[in-house]
C-alpha cells in the first residue's frame, strides 16, 4: 500500500487498520472504504471485545449490589468517569455526567441550567454553523421562557465573524453555545476566545464536542469552558452514550432534571431529597456496557496518541483537498484557515444523493445531504453536500480511490 505520510509509517498504519474488523470486507466485490467517519467512527476490538467481556463476564447493575459481579461492574463504570475526567483534563469526576451522548448533555444544560437561570428577554447565542442538537433545545427554550436566540454569522469560508459576535454579546447575554468543530464544514473555531468575551459578559458557555473530542487535544481547564458535550461514538466507541462536563459550581446549583432511581438520597410520599454530583444527574440503569467501552475507546486514543492522530488526518485531508481542488466542477464548502477532516463539497449539476449513491456502489461511503445543519446549507444557498471524513485508519490510497471514482461519476452523469 503507498503511503505518502511522516506521521505514521505504512506497517503503524495496517496494524491501526487490523484493529478494526469491519475495514476488512468487500462491497459489491471492492474493498470497503469508509469516509464518513464525522457521522461515527468505526469500533477498534478493544471496544468491541469490552462490551462482550461485560455481558459475558460480569453483567450486574451498578451502585446497587454488594455481590462479586455488582462490584466489578460498578468499578469498571467509574474507570470510565476517572478516565474521561483525565481525558478531559476536569479537576474532579463528580464533573463528569454520563449522557446519551452531544444532543442529550445540551438538551440536559438548557431543560435545567436553562430552566433555572433564563426569562422573558434574555439572550443565547449560538452561530450559523450549529447542528440541529445545538439549535433546538435553545428554540424549545425560548418558547418557553421568552428568551432570545441570537446567530453569529459566518464568512463565505465558513469562519465565525468575531466582530460581528462581539457585536452580539450584552448584559443580556446568558449563555453562548457554540460548536468546537463544525461536521459539515469541518472548521475549528476560536473556543478560547470565544469564551473569554463571553465571560467578560457574565455568561456562561457551552461547547458542543462531539466532532473536537477525536481530532483537539481538550483541557476543560485552561479552556474555562462552563459545559462541554461530546459522545463515545465519535470517538471509536460505543452508539448511544457520551458524557458532560459542568463546572461543579454550576452542576451544584442546578436542578436534576430526569427524577427516578440513582439520582436520590431519600424518597418519601411527602419529600425527596437528592443525590449528590455527578449521581444527581443520572435517573435509572444506564447503559453500563457501553460506558465501560468507552474507556477502552480512550485507551485507544491514547496509546496512539491524539497529536499524531490529529497530524496524520490533517494529511489525509490536506492531500484530499487538493486533489479534489483540481477537479472541473468541484467546489468545496468550508474552507476555513483551520479545521479537523471534514471534506464538504459540491459539484455543478450534480445532486449530492446521486454522488452518494454512486460512490457506495464503489463501496466508498460518504455522507450526502444537509448535515442535521439545514439553517448552515441556507446559508451557502444549497441544499446539501457530500462529505467525505476522515479517521486514523484511512490512508492516502484511498483517497486515490475516491478521486476516481468522483472522476467517473462526472463522467457519468454530465
Ligand atoms: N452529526 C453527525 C454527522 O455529522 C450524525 O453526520
Amino acid at each position: 500500500m503507498e503511503l505518502m505520510t511522516s506521521v505514521f509509517t505504512s506497517e503503524e498504519i495496517e496494524k491501526i487498520r487490523a484493529e478494526f474488523p469491519i475495514l476488512d470486507q468487500e462491497i459489491n466485490g471492492k474493498k470497503l472504504i469508509y469516509f464518513d467517519n464525522a457521522a461515527t467512527t468505526q469500533k477498534p476490538n478493544v471496544v468491541i471485545n469490552a462490551i462482550h467481556d461485560y455481558y459475558a463476564g460480569y453483567n450486574a447493575n451498578i451502585h446497587r449490589g454488594i455481590h462479586h459481579l455488582a462490584e466489578k461492574a460498578t468499578g469498571a463504570f467509574e474507570a470510565t468517569r476517572e478516565s474521561i475526567r483525565a481525558f478531559l483534563n476536569a479537576s474532579s469526576t463528580d464533573e463528569i455526567i454520563f449522557t446519551y451522548g452531544t444532543t442529550d448533555g445540551i438538551n440536559l444544560i438548557a431543560q435545567t441550567y436553562g430552566r433555572q437561570n433564563l426569562g422573558a428577554g434574555d439572550e443565547i447565542i449560538i452561530s450559523t454553523m450549529e447542528h440541529h442538537s445545538n439549535i433546538v433545545p435553545w428554540q424549545m427554550l425560548c418558547e418557553e421562557k421568552g428568551c432570545v436566540l441570537k446567530v453569529i454569522p459566518i464568512t463565505d469560508d465558513g469562519e465565525i465573524i468575531f466582530e460581528e459576535y462581539k457585536k452580539l454579546l450584552s448584559a443580556k447575554t446568558k449563555i453562548v453555545s457554540v460548536v468546537y468543530a463544525s461536521n459539515a464544514l469541518g472548521t475549528i473555531n476560536p473556543i478560547p476566545q470565544i469564551i473569554e468575551a463571553a465571560h467578560t459578559h457574565g455568561a456562561v458557555v457551552l461547547v458542543d464536542g462531539a466532532q473536537a473530542v477525536s481530532h483537539l487535544d481538550i483541557d476543560v481547564q485552561s479552556l474555562d469552558v462552563d459545559f462541554f458535550c461530546f459522545s463515545a461514538h465519535k470517538l471509536y466507541g460505543p452508539t448511544g452514550m457520551g458524557a458532560m462536563y459542568g463546572k461543579r459550581a454550576l452542576l451544584d446549583k442546578m436542578p436534576p432534571w430526569r427524577g427516578g432511581g440513582e439520582m436520590i438520597k431519600e424518597v418519601t410520599f411527602e419529600k425527596t431529597t437528592y443525590n449528590d454530583l455527578p449521581y444527581k444527574f443520572e435517573a435509572g440503569t444506564p447503559n453500563i456496557a457501553d460506558v465501560i467501552a468507552l474507556k477502552s475507546a480512550i485507551d485507544f486514543v491514547n496509546k496512539i496518541g491524539k497529536d499524531k492522530i490529529a497530524s496524520y488526518e490533517t494529511e489525509l485531508l490536506e492531500y484530499a483537498t487538493e486533489k479534489i481542488s483540481q477537479i472541473e466542477g468541484v467546489k468545496i464548502i468550508g474552507t476555513a484557515q483551520n479545521k479537523v477532516s471534514v471534506l464538504s463539497f459540491v459539484i455543478h449539476g450534480i445532486h449530492p444523493q446521486d454522488i452518494g449513491v454512486l460512490l457506495d456502489q464503489q463501496a466508498i461511503a460518504i455522507r450526502t445531504g444537509h448535515h442535521c445543519t439545514q439553517p448552515l446549507m441556507a446559508r451557502f444557498g444549497i441544499p446539501g453536500t457530500s462529505r467525505a471524513s476522515f479517521a486514523v485508519y484511512n490512508t492516502f490510497e484511498e483517497i486515490d480511490r475516491f478521486i476516481a471514482a468522483i472522476q467517473k461519476v462526472i463522467k457519468l452523469l454530465r
